[in-house]
């Protein structure tokens, strides 16, 4: 079962458990993944449109006894967990809970898509690329819920035996996308790049963030499905790229030359961000195999209507 299975990762994540053989099914809500539904109708994916936080959705995991629950459905718009902090932990805590709780009583693995740049925050320079062992410091309240979200797995493996493994994902990117939320700047740009239109940064451009494709993510989950029971895993590329990189990379790829304007950096935006995944590569056998150039392509030809 894939838990926000409609969404930019999850139906990615959807796609390849299908191709693999297995039967799959999809939970989510359509709080955002409306668009990408095509997608896994084209793939015969069964979609049940459930909120996570509704008792159906407990009904739907005792019925279908999932033997892996890949639980990606979130609130992942770091600025409107800002705005309604409330409703971001109605999702992310209690819908999460829901799942955790009918997870553990049909004895299925919890495989949890958390986030690396929100949970550890802004870290001295010196701690880059960051590991698991890094002091959590979340500074948003999406950030303290996935923060919270390990705590609870956790005490769900102690107290119930719930088997679960967590991902602190990179910044995610690749086709599919929405031009919003955590690492939609590859999605806005893209976009703004192919119509010709301006693109806005905020602040110097210097901020760095650890850009990973989204297959190879996609790899982290299926990997984790065997492997790595009650770890957290930072799942990222080590490697920082600031926005103005990222800018100038698909300027390139659109064959536009003209710079990016600069406005007011937005209060509170994390200066830099960079995963260490060794324990990943150790312990699951995963590393990011994409390089940025390839990624970056395979978007923008997304984007322009030719990928997939
Ligand atoms: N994209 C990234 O860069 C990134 C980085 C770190 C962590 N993550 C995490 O990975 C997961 C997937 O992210 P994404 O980029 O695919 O996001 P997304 O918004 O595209 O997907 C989330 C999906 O969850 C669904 N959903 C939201 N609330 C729901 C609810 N109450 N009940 C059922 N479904 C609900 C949405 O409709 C959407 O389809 C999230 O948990 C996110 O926090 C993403």
């Amino acid at each position: 079962m894939v838990t926000g299975g409609a969404g930019f990762i999850g139906s990615h994540l959807a796609e390849r458990l299908q191709a693999e053989g297995r039967e799959v099914k999809v939970v989510d809500n359509l709080a955002s993944g409306e668009q990408r539904l095509k997608f896994l109708e084209a793939s015969g994916i069964e979609v049940d449109r459930v909120d996570i936080r509704h008792p159906a959705c407990t009904e739907i995991i005792e019925k279908f006894r999932p033997d892996e629950i890949y639980h990606l459905a979130a609130q992942m718009d770091v600025r409107r967990s800002v705005q309604d902090p409330v409703y971001d932990a109605d999702v992310n805590v209690l819908g999460t809970l829901r799942v955790l709780e009918a997870a553990a009583k049909v004895d299925a693995r919890v495989i949890a898509a958390s986030s690396g740049g929100c949970i550890y925050g802004e870290a001295p320079v010196e701690m880059l690329p960051l590991d698991e062992r890094s002091l959590r410091n979340p500074d948003s309240p999406y950030g303290i819920t996935k923060a919270v979200m390990e705590d609870y797995l956790r005490f769900y493996r102690s107290n119930q035996g719930l088997d679960y493994v967590a991902l602190a994902l990179g910044n995610v990117y690749g086709p599919r996308q929405d031009p919003f939320g955590e690492a939609g700047v590859v999605a806005i740009f893209g976009r703004r790049l192919i119509d010709r239109r301006p693109c806005v940064i905020f602040g110097d451009g210097e901020q760095t963030r650890d850009f990973c494709y989204v297959a190879d993510v996609v790899d982290a989950f299926v990997a984790a499905a065997e492997r790595g029971a009650g770890e957290l895993f930072n799942i990222g590329t080590a490697i920082e790229t600031s926005v103005n990189e990222l800018y100038w990379a698909i300027a390139g790829i659109c064959e536009v030359d003209s710079p990016p304007r600069y406005e007011p950096a937005r209060p509170g935006e994390l200066q830099r961000s960079c995963l260490d995944s060794g324990k990943a590569k150790r312990l699951l056998g995963w590393t990011p195999s994409t390089d940025m150039d390839a990624g970056l392509r395979a978007t923008v030809e997304f984007i322009r209507g030719r990928g997939e």
